[in-house]
């Protein structure tokens, strides 16, 4: 299995070009499925859950082929409604395609996705729903078997909880029901307005009815077009911490500063210095980190997915901060990882009190989930010594070619088998 060698400390300077989001392209290639013609997207990342998500397209019979920029998915002949569990089970998001194949055919058997590190993944909420659409479903031997026998029908479905996947998955289905679909407590993160984007190119009618409320009228086809799915905003903010973290200096680009207002505030908050253009934003990092207390939230709030690195800057903080994980149930992986080398982190709950003032020492570390394994490179950047990080595919899942945009702002980094 490969690892990654980090020998730190160093401050990274220079300009980092962010990739297509890993999150937007996901459910954007699901939906590809409502289509019987030809799609084209841009932009998407070389990252390992593109690739899976489209192993899986592949696999119910859409033709894709990868040109240097973009790929093209033809339709013509994708017939088949079975999602099976070795693609779905590395790839949560695989559970994406249920509602696309509902819309389509009006029926589907597709794995369940199954737990990983972070938590358990129910897809209750994802099934409650389509049920409200006229969905049957039945779970067999870990496969949800799901028809819909007199197509999906338009109705009123308020989310009990807020769900990135199940609003996802309910906006594509909606999209070819009969009549109109009102969806309220839907998640909005910027992946899901791409999503809205995507499918309203494509002919759907989707409009906005409040700040988490939108109206589905159903059509029946869609267009041929070409979208380029947006910049990934985990990505951007993942390096923004890495610049403050190392008292680096660097220009992230090719990304919409706004949609990471949040994590630009925060970030100015406890001391870096951050100037913002049209499409990048220059940080500059602080010797002073000031502490603060973060607790992770649906969007706009802050995002989980930044809560292992944000861990690792607050660990040099002047001061203790308390980081609530109210999300998932287990998303503390790191946590042990990070003391390792040095941190004194103590978890209560759903709370993490990180002690300030640390120094990270090197050390040989486990990667175990996408997040928890970008936050160990973070602190190995800043460990003086060679550090080295094992189980690395899972960093490969989300992050497009790491050591190479790492490397070219100074850090020393290598991949070895
Ligand atoms: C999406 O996961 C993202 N994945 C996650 O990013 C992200 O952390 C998460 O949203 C929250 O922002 C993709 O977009 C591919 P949820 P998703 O449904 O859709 C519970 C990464 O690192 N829940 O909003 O699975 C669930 O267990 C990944 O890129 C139910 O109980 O998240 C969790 O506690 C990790 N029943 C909470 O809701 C359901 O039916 C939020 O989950 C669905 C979810």
């Amino acid at each position: 299995m490969q690892k990654l060698e980090v020998f730190g400390a160093k401050k990274l300077k220079g300009q980092i070009n962010i990739s297509g989001s890993k999150n937007a392209s996901l459910p954007i290639l699901a939906a590809t499925l409502l289509s019987k013609n030809q799609i084209t997207l841009r932009n998407l990342p070389k990252v390992k859950d593109i690739e899976t998500m489209m192993n899986l397209l592949d696999s119910l019979g859409s033709n894709i082929k990868k040109a240097k920029d973009k790929i093209i998915i033809n339709n013509s002949y994708q017939k088949k409604t079975f999602a099976s569990y070795n693609l779905v089970k590395t790839m949560r998001a695989g559970i994406l395609v249920l509602g696309p194949l509902l819309a389509k055919f009006g029926n589907a058997k597709v794995s369940l996705p199954g737990g990983c590190a972070i938590g358990t993944r129910p897809v209750d909420i994802h099934l409650d729903a389509l049920s409200k659409l006229g969905v049957k479903y039945k779970i067999i031997q870990g496969y949800v078997h799901a028809t819909a026998p007199k197509g999906l029908i338009g109705n009123k479905i308020r989310f009990s909880k807020i769900s990135v996947g199940a609003t996802e998955n309910l906006i594509i289905a909606a999209s070819f029901a009969k009549g109109s679909t009102y969806l309220s407590n839907i998640a909005i993160e910027a992946e899901i307005k791409d999503l809205i984007n995507f499918l309203k190119s494509m002919g759907c009618n989707i409009k906005w009815t409040g700040k988490r409320s939108v109206k589905i009228e159903g059509v029946s086809e869609v267009e041929d077009i070409t979208y380029p799915v947006m910049f990934d905003r985990i990505e951007a903010g993942t390096y923004l911490i890495a610049a403050a973290v190392t008292e680096g200096n660097l220009k992230i680009k090719n990304i919409i500063p706004k949609i990471i207002q949040t994590e630009i505030n925060i970030l100015k908050k406890i001391g870096a210095k951050i100037n913002i253009k049209k499409d990048e934003v220059h940080i500059v990092g602080n010797k002073k980190i000031k502490s603060i207390n973060i607790k992770t939230a649906p969007y706009p709030g802050f995002p989980t997915d930044l809560q292992a690195q944000m861990m690792v800057l607050l660990c040099k903080a002047n001061k203790q901060s308390v980081i609530k994980e109210d999300i998932f149930e287990n998303r503390f992986m790191h946590v042990a990882e990070l003391n390792r080398m040095g941190a004194q982190i103590l978890i209560k709950g759903n709370k993490a009190i990180v002690q300030g003032n640390i120094n990270f020492a090197p050390a040989e570390l486990m990667a175990t989930d996408l997040r928890a394994s970008v936050s160990l490179v973070l602190a190995a950047l800043t460990a003086k010594g060679k550090s080295v990080i094992n189980r690395i595919y899972h960093l490969d899942r989300g992050y497009e070619n790491i050591e190479k945009k790492l490397k070219r702002v100074g850090a020393k980094i290598r991949r070895v088998n």
